[in-house]
């Protein structure tokens, strides 16, 4: 007897080699290759599926796994986080989850440096007003900005990303501190001269303060009024982790009345909405969610993801599931 080869339901356009890849693993359906799937859709497409690639846009919870019925073996979302999907609700059902860790590492730290020098050095800003063609001339006093050399920046969560921005920052001469759930090797705090200080010490400390830690229950709303009021005078903030590890509203606040100097912000809280708060704000630098966004590291993220749901498919381990 022949079986059916899988169904494989992808929920947004991936690089074509990772289409290919999946296509030789069983029969693809991406119903909406321009836009992404509401969720009434996704309970439709995912109907019978064997597997699903999905991304951080899917809310994947037990109904979409019940909307999939019993063949579903495997979800493989094409990026590292993953607060986006219940989990424990999936794998209690016996579907793995998998994500994509360490291709998009080099990525998001060079844009988190992007916003870094983009904002400490008034980049944006002095872009808009060349632009708009509004009148400037060259004065040893205009638009100066903050310089790196021997500030110190503050990540919070030394993971890859954290360690990858850490690097960037000691090859600009900065000093390096961290806060976390736990203490990294002692290696790798030598390799990178950093130092850990509790969450309070490192926000009073900071001149900026980078987020890099995953978005859950007990990182929401990390960085709020009482963090922003914490941190140094004059200090910056960047957030390419996930928009709720801060209140945009606090920090719209607080980058109107000065209390601390500026933003660097890849992601927002209700994407692509953004705080109009924000948007009126000189000091603050806006990108839509463009940490991982390079033609290299979005193929090698779909690439990982389809070689994930192929492994799965042929009864081998996936190479990066994620533990629930
Ligand atoms: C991720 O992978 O989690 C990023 O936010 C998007 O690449």
């Amino acid at each position: 007897m022949t079986h059916a080869p899988p169904r494989i339901v992808v929920t947004r356009q991936i690089a074509e080699p990772a289409l290919a890849l999946l296509r030789e693993a069983g029969d693809v359906d991406l119903p909406q290759p321009d836009r992404g799937l509401t969720e009434a859709e996704l309970h439709r497409a995912v109907a019978g599926a064997d597997a699903l690639v999905s991304t951080l846009q899917d809310r994947i919870d037990a109904s979409v796994i019940a909307a999939a019925g019993p063949r579903l073996r495997v979800v493989a979302t094409v990026a590292v986080g993953y607060d986006n999907i219940d989990v424990d609700a999936v794998t209690e059902r016996g579907v793995l989850v998998t994500n994509t860790p360490g291709v998009l590492t080099e990525a998001t730290a060079d844009l988190t440096f992007g916003l870094l020098l983009a904002v400490t050095r008034r980049i944006g800003e002095g872009e808009r007003l060349v632009r708009e063609q509004r009148p400037w001339e060259f004065r040893l006093d205009f638009m100066l900005g903050a310089g790196l050399q021997g500030r110190t920046l503050g990540i919070v969560g030394l993971g890859q990303i954290g360690r990858a921005v850490a690097r960037r920052a000691k090859a600009f001469g900065m000093e390096i501190a961290y806060t976390g759930r736990r203490r990294v090797p002692e290696e790798v705090e030598a390799e990178l001269s950093a130092r850990f200080l509790p969450q309070a010490e490192l926000l009073a400390s900071a001149d900026v303060v980078s987020l890099h830690c995953p978005l859950t229950p007990q990182t929401r709303h990390l960085i709020d009024a009482s963090a922003l009021a914490a941190m140094k005078p004059g200090a910056f903030l960047l957030n390419t982790t996930r928009g709720p590890v801060v209140d945009e509203d606090a920090l719209a606040r607080a980058l109107a009345d000065g209390v601390i100097a500026g933003a660097g912000l890849d992601v927002f809280e209700e994407e692509p909405h953004v705080h109009p708060g924000l948007l009126e704000l000189d000091n603050v630098v806006l990108t839509p969610h463009l940490g991982s966004a390079t033609v290299e590291t979005r193929t090698e993220m779909a690439l990982l993801a389809a070689r994930n749901v192929a492994a799965v498919l042929s009864d081998e381990p996936a190479l990066t599931p994620v533990r629930s």
